[in-house]
């Protein structure tokens, strides 16, 4: 495959760092900086209209380095305290601009796969440069004692987020991690049937196949139509697989991360809970991307990565486990016995960075600022934005619901008598847009997902390269 037709490899040619600056003064001692970030917005509960106003001053208060300044908007606290409705509020241009102006992202290209994995705000980037300066001054005595336990406070703003316990939370790397745990976690025994749909992650299907080859458990993946907007077809769906005392695990994504399909996971862990088996939700794409609530999905097993869409650092994610549960886990890396009960078994992985789990309050604090009902009407805005006007032409086929609740920032969108691959090495090539391609057994498409700092320009731009696609062909000479 050339290096141009790989999604991965599309996202490792765009670089992020903004452009230096002339007339920046010198940066401060980083520790009066720490110092200040640490009294201030780090670990405080902070409301919306703070934050706004927090992200005005963050660029000279925090004394970034030349490489990362940005130009502080003036205006947030204001357009923050406006009235407007999350969906009045969606097509206000001058205030999502605002909130772009926070992220460093390379504008000579126009990246649509935010799903993959998000950049984070400069007020996130700058809060984890302090942490890992101030880290580096002492490590054993900065890092061990002084920011290890700064953590909790992390997983207490998560917790209380979403109306659940903190004894419930463990920070981990990403959902990879968080979704071993529970899938490698649980004994099973030779026969025991495993059970996840042909659209859920390949690296959490290689999982249970690890397993399958290993331990002699069986591995049961089923069809889930394309689009699907009926809670009860899909609970069915699940239902009709269960095969009462052998199936003894069950895999679920919250978001299918090749459509954006929303699946109904709270009515999908009732029916584990029916017939006595363990549901893992896959939230990779869901968590900080839709509006919702642990609390609200009564499930016992949530995962995700942190560094999707609530725009945390690189290598953050979460595992939401029900406290009932956790002595029943095994963690991934051994923790002591007397550990079986702590959600904290899962974070035993040895010496690792504190920096970007820190800084996982600023990302939160970044969403709290917006507001999880505005981010989610912005995100359906752009996704409309785009899709509808592609569906005026012909040959357009989308394989996600617009319908609300059935999917949100993400869709998947495929031209007949295109291949898709084809046509996202194409974008890219001629346009510097980044798309992912997808192709599965039964469909096929490009599943675009852009973000809060996403333009209507830049979706202009796509809208416009695909028509040129379809009527002009992508064939090159
Ligand atoms: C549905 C789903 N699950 C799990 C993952 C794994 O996420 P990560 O690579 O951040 O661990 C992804 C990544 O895109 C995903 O889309």
């Amino acid at each position: 495959m050339p290096a141009s037709s790989n999604p991965r490899n599309f996202q490792e040619a765009g670089g992020t760092a903004g452009p230096e600056r002339e007339g920046v003064p010198p940066q401060k001692p980083v520790l009066v900086a720490y110092d200040r970030l640490a009294r201030s917005a780090t670990y405080a509960m902070t409301t919306r209209r703070q934050f706004l106003g927090a992200l005005s001053l963050a660029p000279s208060a925090m004394a970034a380095p030349p490489s990362l300044r940005a130009d502080a908007p003036l205006n947030l606290a204001e357009l923050g305290a406006t009235d407007k409705s999350p969906q009045a509020l969606a097509g206000d241009e001058d205030f999502w601009h605002q909130i772009g102006l926070q992220f460093t992202c390379d504008r000579s290209m126009v990246n649509l796969n935010n799903g993959g994995v998000s950049p984070a705000p400069l007020f996130v980037q700058l809060a984890m440069k302090k942490h890992l300066d101030f880290s580096n001054q002492a490590p054993p005595y900065h890092m061990w004692r002084i920011l290890q336990p700064h953590k909790e406070g992390v997983r207490q703003r998560l917790a209380h987020a979403h109306g659940v316990d903190p004894e419930e939370i463990a920070l981990t790397r990403n959902a990879s991690e968080s979704l071993m745990i529970c899938q490698f976690g649980m004994d099973l025994k030779d026969g025991d049937e495993v059970l996840t749909t042909n659209q859920d992650y390949p690296r959490m299907v290689n999982t249970f196949k690890q397993r399958q080859a290993r331990e002699g458990i069986r591995l049961k993946q089923f069809s889930v139509p394309v689009p699907i907007d009926e809670t009860e077809k899909i609970v069915d769906l699940f239902e009709a697989q269960i095969r009462p005392g052998k199936t003894k695990m069950i895999l679920c994504s919250h978001m299918i991360n090749l459509t954006g399909q929303i699946l109904p996971v709270k009515e999908i862990s009732a029916l584990g809970r029916k017939y006595g088996i363990p549901v893992i939700i896959d939230g990779a794409h869901s968590f900080a991307h839709f509006d919702f609530k642990l609390a609200d999905l009564e499930c016992d097993f949530f995962a995700t990565s942190l560094h999707k869409w609530l725009f945390a650092p690189h290598g953050t994610g979460l595992l939401y486990m029900r406290k009932e549960r956790i002595p029943e886990v095994w963690p991934l890396m051994a923790a002591a016995e007397k550990q079986k009960n702590d959600i904290r078994k899962f974070e035993e992985i040895g010496t690792h960075p504190l920096a970007n789990y820190l800084a996982i309050s600023e990302a939160l604090t970044f969403h709290q600022g917006i507001g999880g009902k505005r981010k989610e009407a912005r995100l359906i805005y752009l996704r409309d934005y785009w899709a509808k006007a592609l569906l005026q032409e012909d040959r357009v086929r989308l394989h996600t619901s617009l319908k609300p609740g059935w999917a949100c920032g993400i869709a998947n969108v495929q031209i007949e008598g295109l291949h898709s691959g084809k046509l996202a090495s194409w974008l890219w090539k001629h346009y510097r847009i980044l798309v992912t391609a997808i192709h599965h057994d039964e469909f096929q498409g490009l599943r675009i997902s852009p973000s809060v700092y996403t333009k209507l320009s830049e979706l202009d731009r796509f809208i416009d390269a695909v028509r040129v696609a379809i009527r002009s062909g992508i064939e090159e000479d």
